[in-house]
């Protein structure tokens, strides 16, 4: 039986990168259904909610979620947020672990950012006096579970980690620090170093050829992510995988959904691109296949390049860029229905 992907096009951008992933996704030898679901604004304008049951019982049973990007300024000033809708699918699928890898030239580094606690799950709200509060809060088992994913990601690149947090400021980073000394001690072969969120912030954009894995809490990971994203060449290049210890994952760009852009065939599709392959080396177990779709959006990104990156490309351009390049990496063979030629 083909493995079902729950696909969320969502606003903006996401669903003009969203269909050059599903023409990636059909040229590719896998044996998977897609379907796709309401979720975001367009969710709110069809169903008056961000995240309806059936879209989120979807998610739950299918084998990946690969998602374009919520948000826009139609949905500022409603009750209810689009991105209300991701952040209560990031919960419900529990994946505490999102990998945002930025690579270019000298730099490869991947940030392992919690995703399902601290300031944007903790207590909110409006006192009497009407101050608005919303709070920091992480527990042990929260922490522990992020920062051995760092270590173990550490352990299979160079061995080294850094642990970002504002020790010297928060209580939950003085938890934070604590948590992954004692952690440290089951993975003697990786170095651990802890760095402040602030002078971290500089060190990644005047030095960031220096640093490998860098593990931090939600808030901090969302900010120096895209700061990875703009050292590497922006927004539209950056990708980014959400796992949990079992059941699917989610699989988006680091990108929202550019409004600014939206409607004008401008959106660089390589972020969601480089997503599909995170899907398909963690979601479905193809990193053969994963490393062909990487090799191909490198090769588009040199012959046909978006407006972002200084070229003329449209995204559908650059969609049937990387579907040329494919063609010439993953092919028909005898043997078996379809193989991947090594470079
Ligand atoms: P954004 O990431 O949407 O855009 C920031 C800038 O980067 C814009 O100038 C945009 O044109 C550019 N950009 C982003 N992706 C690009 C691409 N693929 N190709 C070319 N250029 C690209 O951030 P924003 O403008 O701060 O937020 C817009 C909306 O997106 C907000 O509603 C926000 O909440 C939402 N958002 C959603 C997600 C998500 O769904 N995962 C992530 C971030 C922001
Ligand atoms: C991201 C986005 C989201 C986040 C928003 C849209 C909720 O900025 O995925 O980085 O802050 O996590
Ligand atoms: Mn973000």
């Amino acid at each position: 039986m083909s493995e079902v992907i729950a696909c969320l096009p969502g606003d903006g951008i996401g669903p003009e990168v969203l269909e050059q992933a599903l023409r990636v996704l059909a040229a590719l030898p896998v044996d998977v259904e897609t379907i796709e679901l309401p979720f975001g604004g367009a969710a709110i304008d069809a169903a008056g909610e961000p995240l309806p049951q059936p879209t989120l019982d979807a998610c739950r049973s299918a084998q990946a979620v690969l998602l374009g990007a919520v948000g826009g300024p139609r949905w500022d000033g409603a009750a209810v947020r689009p991105e209300a809708g991701l952040l209560g699918l990031r919960q419900a699928l529990d994946v505490y672990a999102n990998l945002r890898p930025a690579k270019q030239g000298e730099v490869d580094l991947v940030v392992v950012r919690e995703l399902v606690g601290g300031l944007y799950f903790g207590a909110r709200g409006v006192r009497d006096d009407g101050t608005v509060f919303d709070t920091c809060e992480y527990d042990r088992t929260q922490v522990e579970r992020i920062v051995r994913r760092g270590f173990e990601l550490a352990s299979r690149r160079s061995r080294r980690l850094v642990s970002v947090d504002k020790a010297n400021v928060l209580d939950t980073s003085r938890l934070w620090r604590r948590v992954a000394t004692e952690v440290a001690s089951d993975y003697p072969d990786v170095e651990l170093r802890h760095a402040l969120v602030d002078s971290f912030a500089m060190e990644l954009v005047q030095t960031p050829e220096s640093i490998d894995v860098v593990v931090t809490e939600n808030m901090f990971g969302d900010i120096l992510s895209d700061v990875a994203a703009a050292v590497t060449g922006g927004l539209g290049l950056a990708a980014s995988a959400s796992l949990g210890d079992a059941g699917p994952g989610i699989f988006e760009p680091v990108h929202g959904s550019a409004p600014d852009i939206a409607g004008t065939g401008a959106a660089n599709p390589a972020a969601m691109l480089r997503s599909l392959a995170l899907m398909l080396e963690h979601g479905l177990g193809r990193p053969d296949l994963a490393a062909a779709l990487v090799a191909a959006v490198d090769s588009a990104l040199t012959t046909v390049p978006t407006p972002d990156l200084g070229g003329t490309a449209t995204t559908g351009e650059f969609g049937d860029a990387v579907i040329a390049a494919l063609a010439d990496v993953v092919s028909p063979s005898k043997e078996e229905p379809w193989t991947v030629v090594p470079s």
